[in-house]
């Protein structure tokens, strides 16, 4: 009965005749004995009776917890179906819902009344060996906010991506959750709410227990990656800043999202035949995602030869009071790093006084790339693309901003508006577009192209960090795979199939990176090569001989 209840072990129907009578489990199942590829064609049609996407993700998730290979192998096999539904957008439900879908456990909390035993906790962990931990404080879940101890349901989904895309093997990662209370009133006022009924911990008690915790992975884990997730803004680059020299470690919200969106952008650059030092570009936004991916870019610019001036000079930032130059009194350090100088922008011909908005800003530059991180539906306007089309063959245009009623403009309108010739990718999932005759697919700048293959990555090569390197690594061999590099009217971005042979590719560049940097020992590329393959699980099941 251990090895039918223990997910990792369990084969069901699929235990050989030999199998059944080593373990003692003639009896306990039909006698059919079934192929794991019969397995999935039922556990298919059970997954399709279910009427809404919840139902779907609780019926995953309950395969996760009774048999692994199966649950993975379903999932590769019906990966573009099932990738919405274990992870984003679904997730988001999943952890609404948490306290009341709740069935068995996985993974760890770690409650802020444990503080002081933290390192016990987890020892308790069901498996010894960890490669990845995906943590998370539930304060900032996707678009949905404080979901307390619920927010647990991030690093699950996330890991099961780490295992489906990046390959790492599923008793090898550790979904955390830190449960320091929640200031949601509606899960306070729940009676069913499973975490710690408190309102959260704040200041320095708060950065005093994420130390306590990072003390406990350093002893328990010292070579494992510690992956940050969905914490709040103000406590998420803090929390990096401190640790990212001490252990393995990096925040795939500030990290991942700027690599993708960097690795989607020297894709288009290089679709178009030009380099990314050559661009200039305009971000709708300012905030915490905009200079994330502004640094990224900025980084781009200074490998391949810019100084960090020259590299500055190429940004464009616009926020909700306007262009952003040394003349404005409003500028956090940040932004003034990204503010253009006053002489440059004074002759600009604008339409209010006092004030430069986007439309200025695009009239008075020739702009290549323009990016939407504002948070606001809409403002990508007609006006606005036609004349960025007007002046530059092919503009660059990625509204970025979530969910698709906050996307800077849809991308048909953007296709259309350029007669065609805008290179698109978007924050919220589009359809493919119909121009002219041609079926044109929109890229989703989703994380998911960058936190598997970086897990393997590290894994693989033994790497003691992350660094920015290493991330600028993961985007330009990101962008090496752009299928629209081979077929013009093809994606910016990898079609999801086609995504375990990139994350090797990615795994690779990481790996190189990381020996050249000194954080990983030197080995033959292609012995790194062979590491990334041995390290990607495949969901087969392992066949049981008596060990005597
Ligand atoms: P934030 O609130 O820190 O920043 C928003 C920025 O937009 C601020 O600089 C604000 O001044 C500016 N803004 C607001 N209204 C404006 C207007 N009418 N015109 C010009 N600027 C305006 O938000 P954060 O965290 O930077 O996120 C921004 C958006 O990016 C969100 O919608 C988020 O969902 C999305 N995002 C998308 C990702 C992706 O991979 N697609 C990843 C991370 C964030």
């Amino acid at each position: 009965m251990d090895l039918l209840d223990t997910p990792l072990l369990n084969k069901g129907t699929a235990f050989t005749e030999e199998e059944r009578t080593l373990f003692g489990l003639h009896g306990l199942l039909p006698p059919h004995v079934e192929t794991l590829e019969e397995q999935v064609a039922r556990a298919y049609e059970a997954y399709q009776l279910k009427d809404n996407d919840l139902e779907r993700h609780i019926c995953l998730r309950a395969l996760q917890d009774n048999n692994e290979v199966l649950f993975y192998r379903l999932l590769l096999d019906h990966i573009d179906e099932m990738t919405p539904i274990v992870y984003t957008p679904t997730v988001a439900l999943a952890c609404q819902q948490f306290s009341h879908i709740y069935r068995r456990p996985r993974g760890i909390f770690v409650s802020y009344p444990h503080r002081n035993s933290i390192a016990t906790l987890l020892r308790n962990r069901p498996n010894p060996n960890v490669d990845v931990i995906v943590v998370t404080d539930g304060e900032r879940i996707l678009g949905i906010g404080d979901q307390g101890a619920g927010g647990l349901g991030i690093p699950i989904g996330k890991l099961s991506l780490y295992t489906l895309i990046g390959g790492i093997r599923p008793e090898r990662t550790l979904p955390i959750v830190l449960d320091v209370g929640t200031n949601n009133a509606q899960r306070l006022r729940d009676p069913e709410y499973i975490g710690w009924r408190h309102e959260r911990i704040a200041g320095e008690d708060y950065f005093n227990f994420i130390d306590q915790f990072v003390q406990a992975v350093k002893q328990e884990f010292p070579e494992t990656c510690l992956q940050w997730e969905d914490f709040a803004n103000t406590h998420a680059r803090p929390i990096l800043e401190r640790y990212s020299d001490q252990l393995l470690t990096f925040n795939d919200d500030i990290q991942g999202t700027a690599a993708v969106a960097l690795g989607a952008i020297l894709g288009a650059v290089s679709v178009i035949g030009k380099s990314i030092v050559e661009q200039q570009i305009v971000f709708l936004g300012a905030g915490s995602a905009a200079t994330g991916v502004a640094d990224e870019l900025r980084a781009a610019m200074e490998d391949d030869g810019l100084s960090e001036a020259e590299a500055r000079s190429r940004f464009w930032f616009v926020d909700s009071h306007g262009l952003i130059h040394s003349g404005r009194a409003d500028l956090s350090a940040e932004k003034l790093s990204y503010a253009q100088p006053r002489d440059r922008v004074s002759k600009f011909a604008t339409k209010t006084k006092d004030r430069i908005d986007l439309a200025d800003v695009i009239a008075n530059i020739d702009a290549t790339i323009l990016i939407g991180l504002s948070t606001v539906g809409g403002t990508f306007t007609e006006p606005i693309i036609r004349e960025m089309a007007r002046k530059v063959e092919r503009p660059i245009i990625f509204p970025l901003s979530n969910p698709t009623s906050k996307s800077e403009a849809k991308a048909e309108d953007l296709i259309h508006w350029s007669d065609g010739r805008a290179l698109v990718a978007t924050g919220s999932p589009f359809g493919s577009v119909d121009y002219g005759g041609r079926k044109i697919p929109i890229a989703q700048c989703n994380n998911v192209y960058i936190f598997p293959a970086m897990g393997l990555g590290v894994v693989a090569s033994r790497s003691r960090r992350v660094t920015d390197a290493m991330m600028l690594a993961a985007a330009r061999a990101l962008s090496a795979n752009s299928p629209a590099l081979r077929d013009a009217s093809a994606s910016l971005l990898p079609p999801l199939p086609d995504l375990r042979r990139v994350a090797a590719e990615i795994a690779v560049a990481v790996g190189l990176q990381a020996q050249k940097e000194g954080v990983a020992a030197m080995i033959p590329e292609e012995e790194l090569r062979q590491r990334v393959k041995a390290s990607q699980w495949m969901p087969d099941y392992p066949s049981y001989r008596d060990q005597g």
